[in-house]
């Protein structure tokens, strides 16, 4: 049985002020859910705020990027280790604004997917095909190759260290979310990708989350899907009452699955 789990992707917003009124709310609100797993990727400079404000919480703390090297001559780089500095426990690798708005390649993504297993944080590694590429039939071809870039990597097993975060394109920010029917499909075809990379077991316990315009008023329906383990969420995590509800489709999803 795979656990759900619900991350905030604040992308390039926040202060210091927003942050922890945001963080008050959550924390006690999801205290009492303990049958889901909850994390914030916040921007660097709020790591060391919100590392302190979710002490002794239920809610992990991560990042929203890394560089691929160890240390050195990486003018504005920040390395895995430094984030395991400010107990940091997932790190998203290759969300598709830093492909599209920065140009990582499949490539550099593998790479920084490898920075992060080895300092034993926890990639969530974004896969997802633009519109273009839904329309013209080669979803599935899209996220096998970027999947693959990693498995050549790092090696066959490789995936089952972090989580997949499924977001496609044209859905993350538009307002325009996946069905539980597509959003399924895709989970499906990733789950069997990993089976036929590593192997059964491998596959039935990797963590896919959806991610694309996931709110309280469509999480439970696509929490509920058999290849959903839960949501990578953008602009929806930035509001506590739409987050918290989020937080709670997972529990409630889990709840029923368990029944
Ligand atoms: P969204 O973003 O929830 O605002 O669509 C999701 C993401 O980019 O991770």
């Amino acid at each position: 049985m795979r656990t759900k789990l619900v991350a905030g992707n604040w992308k390039m917003n926040g202060g210091l002020a927003s942050n922890q009124a945001l963080l008050a709310a959550m924390i006690p609100a999801l205290a009492g859910l303990t049958a889901a797993k909850f994390a914030v990727c916040a921007p660097y400079p709020y790591l060391a705020q919100v590392r302190q404000v979710l002490r002794g919480s239920n809610i992990a703390c991560g990042a929203q990027d890394l560089c691929q090297f160890e240390s050195g001559a990486y003018t504005g780089g920040v390395s895995a280790a430094m984030l395991l500095e400010f107990d940091c426990r997932y790190v998203i690798v290759g969300h598709s604004e830093r492909r599209s708005v920065f140009g990582e390649s499949d490539e550099l993504v593998a790479l920084k997917f490898a920075a992060a297993v080895k300092h034993r944080l926890t990639p969530i590694l974004c896969v997802g095909e633009t519109l273009a590429e839904r329309e013209s039939g080669v979803t599935e071809t899209v996220v096998a190759r970027q999947l693959d870039a990693v498995i050549g990597c790092c090696g066959s097993t490789a995936l089952a260290q972090g989580v997949i975060a499924y977001e496609p394109v044209w859905a993350i920010g538009t307002g325009k979310t996946a069905t539980p029917q597509e959003a399924q499909a895709v989970h499906a075809t990733i789950r069997a990708r990993i089976r036929a990379a590593a192997d059964r077991r491998l596959a039935d316990g990797q963590t896919i989350l959806y991610g694309g315009s996931v709110k309280a008023a469509n999480a439970g329906q696509l929490f509920a899907m058999p290849d959903v383990d839960g949501g990578l969420i953008g602009g929806a995590s930035l509001v506590a009452d739409e987050f918290i509800a989020i937080c709670r489709a997972a529990q409630v999803a889990r709840e029923t699955v368990k029944a």
